[in-house]
């Protein structure tokens, strides 16, 4: 297999995770802050390269860690927020951006306009009359169900008939003209059609369908679109043989679309932004878990004490996360094992059939690409407990930036029937 492995994919900060298992409780997440700062850089200045006004936004919703979100707002990325929480914690942290509800209530609305700093972008024409009432803003944007879709997986294909996002095309004129109709005054256009993808040329093909409706919005309607976003997506590999997106040539590629569709259709080009979450977080992050029991049945499964509750991607789409036994090198003597946690659920399995070096109990093994849409699905199913984050900053230091979940956290929120002495209940906090 050497020569084919992607350098990304097997990257460990080895000496740091060996320092934090010496002095944190496992499981835990740890992340690298100069390899989100590069991440983030990496991404803006390949754009800026071909587009100059380029406006990145970050999708929150990959990774919501307030220590991490202030780190990508700092290198210039503004945030895509999708819950109100999730727009709450930007305007906490002096962020702003655009706001993607899907299937919004008027509840919503209202919250994240009086958070204030967010452009909203409508997922239907049907949520116009919510926006009457409460005010039309002046820059209002719509994503698009332009009809192509890609993705890592079919679950990730998130445009075409079979999808719940975005205003059909039949609406997107109509959706323009009663929007200014309102007293929208700027507007903007917006598409998310996949996640995890790998192909560098699908990203031009996603800008030169959306500068092709924005030139129908022109025809049809007279409207000037001023900002056009083609989403999050970018992929980044979790195999060691796969290949990593060459943004260089999505960026070029999409310079391209611009550059043909604007002379074909006559249009002003718009300002160009995207909202990647994963391609910003995933490789910055690991998951470490102790082995504490190796069953040798049918096959071998190796327990650890992280489980699908801290990390559900494998059981939700049976997603292959690459997994690294610390300090043990997948050289010689290797066994095929399944890696599991210690949930009640047969698909809490991180790896089926891995070779892996041989594993003892103690040993601690790390979780590979944990850094995007990771700790941000975690969940308390068969109340397990959400697991610690740590930071290694870019001078070396560890902070811990989320404390593990206690069991009264689990309970906080909970009514707890006391039972007296004469056993009657009453009801009783925790907290
Ligand atoms: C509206 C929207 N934007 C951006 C993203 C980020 O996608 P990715 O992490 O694949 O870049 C998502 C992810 O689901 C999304 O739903």
């Amino acid at each position: 297999m050497t020569g084919t492995i992607n350098p990304k994919v097997i990257y460990l900060p080895t000496a740091a995770i060996q320092r934090a298992v010496r002095r944190y409780p496992t499981p835990f997440f740890l992340y690298e802050e100069q390899r989100i700062r590069e991440n983030c850089r990496r991404f803006r200045d390949t754009f800026r390269k071909y587009f100059p006004s380029f406006a990145p936004l970050y999708a929150v919703k990959a990774n919501t860690n307030p220590s991490l979100l202030k780190i990508i707002f700092s290198e210039g990325f503004g945030a895509d927020a999708s819950s109100e929480a999730e727009a709450w914690i930007t305007r906490r942290l002096g962020g702003c951006g655009m706001y993607t509800g899907n299937y919004t209530t008027p509840e919503e609305f209202q919250f994240v306009l009086k958070t204030g700093g967010f452009q909203l972008n409508l997922d239907d024409i049907s949520m116009l009359p919510t926006i009457r009432r409460l005010g039309a803003p002046e820059f209002l944007s719509f994503r698009v169900n332009p009809g192509l879709s890609q993705g890592g997986m079919k679950s990730l294909f998130l445009a075409g008939p079979d999808a719940k996002y975005g205003v059909p095309l039949e609406d997107i004129a109509a959706a323009y003209r009663q929007a200014r109709s309102l007293g929208v005054k700027r507007f903007g256009i917006h598409a998310m059609t996949g996640s995890n993808v790998l192909d560098k040329t699908y990203f031009a093909a996603v800008a030169a369908k959306l500068l092709q409706i924005v030139a129908r919005i022109n025809r049809e309607a007279g409207i000037v679109i001023e900002r056009l976003n083609i989403g999050g997506g970018f992929g980044v590999p979790y195999r060691p043989e796969q290949k990593s997106l060459d943004l260089e040539a999505v960026a070029r590629g999409v310079r391209q679309a611009f550059d043909a569709q604007c002379a074909r259709y006559g249009i002003t080009e718009p300002i160009l932004m995207a909202e990647p979450g994963r391609c910003i977080m995933a490789d910055t992050g690991w998951l470490i878990g102790r082995v504490h029991v190796i069953k040798n049945s049918q096959k071998t499964f190796v327990g650890i004490d992280a489980g699908m509750n801290d990390l559900p991607r494998p059981a939700i789409y049976d997603a292959y996360h690459q997994v690294t036994v610390l300090g043990k090198p997948l050289r010689g003597v290797v066994k095929k094992v399944n890696v599991v946690g210690r949930l009640c659920e047969n698909n809490d399995q991180f790896a089926r059939d891995r070779m892996l070096p041989v594993v003892k109990v103690g040993d601690f093994l790390v979780i590979h690409n944990a850094g995007a849409h990771a700790f941000a699905m975690a969940h308390n199913y068969n109340n397990r407990l959400r697991s610690a984050e740590y930071l290694l900053t870019r001078r070396g230091i560890m902070c811990r930036i989320r404390r593990a979940e206690t069991i009264r956290d689990l309970f906080r929120n909970s009514a707890i029937p006391h039972c007296s002495r004469r056993g009657r209940s009453s009801e009783r906090s925790v907290s």
